[in-house]
């Protein structure tokens, strides 16, 4: 097995260094891959001039997973829309056809009061939302602006196939049907016949799966409740807008942007695995960024695209215990707890 590690830019290389550890360590233990190195992003426009490079495209056809790091800084902001960094990104989901994107927001106990909302409001809280990536109104055609009776007028098209819908409603009954068996729906059917259509299709599909128990939310009350009373919520399936600002909302009841990680997966569990944040260039090159959320990536790459659930328990289980043992790093410091630095963490997880 074969997995590319893109590390990218900012502080992408310092997390992953630590990812590739615990990766090596797993290795040891028996688990048979390869890690072969790649660039996307800033670094490939520095050495190619292209975002996403032909040798990356070959590189990541023929692996299994990739886990990336981040991409993206100030240095680049000047080039032109198609050369930009977050250009490889958006490619490299393309070229793999990764249209499936989970992200758990998980609460470790220990981080409670560096949640934004109330400890009894967010204690526990484990919830898994599965966000079309590949389709709808950020895809659709046509799309423009144009002059229309003397003035401007903007236009985008959201569409969905039933076929695009069915997949990843399979995904995320899949999923629920692994947790505690209830998946929420969130369209926007009362206006939108796109999310009718939506509906519909995720109701169908629902009768292969009895043992899991769907519900349907409209998109403006998903996003109240998730604030209001987010433990209700087991794994939620949207659409690709609708997943795009929910999960955003969702990722913050956390903690820190620096605990999240991420999977964007293709029909055959092939994935990309990267933590949720950017290249954190304010904090790029000071050994004081959070590597957990790119640890936790390596965790959904070992349950996802490997099938070593078993495996993937242990690191989730290690970052417990290094937090329950009061290691922080800056982002989740807080007075009482030990602050240690992007390497030191790297070295606490392995060491657990
Ligand atoms: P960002 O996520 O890089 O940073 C936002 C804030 O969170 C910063 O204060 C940063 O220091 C902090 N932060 C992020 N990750 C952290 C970590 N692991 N540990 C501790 N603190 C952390 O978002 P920003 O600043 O908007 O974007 C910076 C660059 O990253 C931009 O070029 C942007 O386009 C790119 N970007 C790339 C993404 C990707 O590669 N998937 C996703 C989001 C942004
Ligand atoms: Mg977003």
């Amino acid at each position: 097995m074969k997995i590319a590690v893109l590390a990218g830019d900012g502080i992408g290389p310092e997390i992953i260094a630590q990812a590739e550890r615990i990766l090596l360590a797993i290795k040891s233990d028996g688990l048979k891959f390869e890690l072969e190195p790649g660039l996307l992003g800033g670094c490939a426009v520095d050495a190619t001039g292209e975002p996403f490079p032909e040798v990356t495209r070959q590189l990541v056809a023929q692996a299994d997973a990739v886990l990336l790091g981040a991409v993206g800084g100030p240095r680049y902001d000047s080039l032109p829309r198609e050369k930009r960094p977050e250009q490889g990104l958006l490619a490299i989901r393309k070229a793999l056809n990764l249209f499936a994107n989970l992200r758990p927001a998980i609460l470790y106990p220990e981080l409670a009061s560096a949640s934004s909302l109330k400890p009894e409001i967010v204690s526990g809280l484990d919830i898994l939302i599965v966000r079309e990536l590949t389709g709808d109104i950020y895809f659709g055609q046509p799309r423009g602006i144009e002059q229309r009776d003397g003035q401007r007028v903007g236009f985008n098209t959201m569409i969905y196939s039933e076929t695009e819908i069915r997949r990843i409603a399979h995904v995320a009954f899949q999923a629920a049907r692994k947790r505690k068996g209830r998946l929420c729906s969130v369209d926007k059917m009362n206006v939108l016949e796109c999310t009718q259509l939506w509906r519909d299709v995720v109701s169908e599909t629902a009768a292969t799966y009895p043992d899991v128990s769907l519900s349907h939310m409209l998109v403006d009350n998903a996003a109240m409740q998730l604030v209001r009373d987010p433990k209700q919520f087991d794994v939620i399936v949207t659409g690709n807008m609708f997943g795009d600002i929910l999960s955003d909302e969702a990722s913050m009841l956390t903690g820190s942007i620096g605990m999240l990680p991420s999977a964007s997966l293709d029909d055959q569990n092939k994935g990309l695995y990267e933590p949720i944040h950017g290249s954190a260039p304010d904090i790029a090159g000071k050994n004081i960024a959070n590597p957990l959320a790119t640890i936790l990536s390596v965790a959904m790459m070992l349950r996802y695209t490997f099938a070593q659930e078993e495996a993937a328990l242990r690191i989730e289980g290690a970052v417990g215990k290094v937090l329950a043992q009061g290691y922080r790093t800056h982002d989740i410091f807080e007075p009482g707890t030990q602050k240690v630095g992007t390497a030191e963490m790297g070295e606490a997880v392995l060491a657990s």
